[in-house]
C-alpha cells in the first residue's frame, strides 16, 4: 500500500535505503540538486531560515556554518527528526516533528522559506505557497527545488531496477501518482511547470528564477553518468519573493 511522504520516510527498510542511496558518491542531489539551489539561494548571512520537509537538516548545519541568524525545519517523520536532533548538536538550529500541511506558519517571521524535494508530496501546493507568503517578511524569499514533473508525470519505474528509459505521460493529468522507490511505494503529487509558476504568482509572490538539473560536467568525474544525466531534468527550481 502507499504511502505519505512522512509514513514512507518512517519506514525502516526505506530509511536505511535513502541514507545508503545519499551516502553514494554519483547521488543526484550531491550532483545536480545542491549546486543549483546553492546558486539559487546566495549569501545567507543574518537571515532567519525556515526549511521546509527539512530531512536530517544537514542542510541546516551548512546554513548555520555560513552565517545564518536562525534555523528552523519542520519535517513529518520521526526518523529524519531524530536523525536532525543530531546532526544539529552543538548548533543554535532547531527542528519540529510536524506536518508540512499542519504547521502553523507564524506570520512575518523568516526571510528565506527553503524547501528540497518535498513539495511534490503535498496536494494543496496554493493554500502552502499561501502561507509561505505569509511567514515570509516583506522582500523574503521563498526557494524549493522538487522532482522534475516530466519524472512525477508517469511511474515507469520498476521496482530494483536502474533507469535505462523514461515515459512522459499524462502531463496535463495532474494530482496522485504511487510510485515504487526506495524498495517502498510512496504517494507523489503530480503538477506541470506551468502549475508551479502559476499557483507562485496567484498567491502573490514575484518569480525571479526558474532552473532545471542541467548537470555541470565539472561536477561528475564519471563521463557515462554525466551523458546519462543529460538524458532527461531530474529536478525543477523555483524562486520567488514576497513584495516589500
Ligand atoms: C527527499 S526527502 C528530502 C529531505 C531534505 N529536504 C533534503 O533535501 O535532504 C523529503 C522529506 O520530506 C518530508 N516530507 C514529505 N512529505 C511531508 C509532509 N507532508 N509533511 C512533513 N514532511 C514531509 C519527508 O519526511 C522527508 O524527510
Amino acid at each position: 500500500m502507499s504511502k505519505s511522504g512522512p509514513d514512507f520516510y518512517d519506514d525502516k527498510t526505506v530509511f536505511e535505503t535513502y541514507l545508503t542511496h545519499r551516502r553514494t558518491p554519483t547521488n543526484p542531489n550531491d550532483l545536480l540538486e545542491s549546486p543549483v539551489f546553492a546558486a539559487l539561494v546566495g549569501p545567507v548571512a543574518d537571515l532567519d531560515v525556515l526549511d521546509v520537509g527539512c530531512g536530517n537538516a544537514g542542510y541546516g548545519r551548512e546554513l548555520l556554518e555560513n552565517g545564518a541568524k536562525s534555523y528552523l525545519g519542520i519535517d513529518g517523520s520521526k526518523n529524519m527528526i531524530e536523525a536532525s536532533e543530531h546532526v544539529l548538536a552543538g548548533t543554535m538550529g532547531r527542528t519540529i516533528l510536524s506536518t508540512i500541511e499542519d504547521y502553523a506558519y507564524p506570520a512575518a517571521s523568516f526571510d528565506l522559506v527553503v524547501s528540497r524535494l518535498a513539495l511534490h508530496y503535498i496536494e494543496n501546493i496554493t493554500r502552502l505557497f499561501q502561507q509561505f507568503l505569509t511567514t515570509l517578511r516583506p522582500g523574503g524569499r521563498l526557494i524549493f527545488s522538487v522532482e522534475h514533473p516530466v519524472i512525477t508525470s508517469h511511474n515507469s519505474m520498476l521496482p530494483g531496477q536502474r533507469r535505462s528509459n523514461w515515459t512522459v505521460d499524462d502531463y496535463f493529468v495532474t494530482g496522485r501518482r504511487e510510485t515504487n522507490w526506495l524498495g517502498g511505494q510512496v504517494v507523489k503529487f503530480h503538477r506541470t511547470v506551468e502549475d508551479y509558476f502559476l499557483a507562485l504568482q496567484t498567491v502573490g509572490f514575484v518569480v525571479e528564477s526558474l532552473r532545471e538539473s542541467r548537470p555541470d560536467r565539472d561536477n561528475f568525474s564519471d563521463v557515462q553518468e554525466y551523458e546519462r544525466r543529460r538524458r532527461i531534468p531530474l529536478f525543477l527550481f523555483l524562486a520567488a519573493r514576497k513584495p516589500d
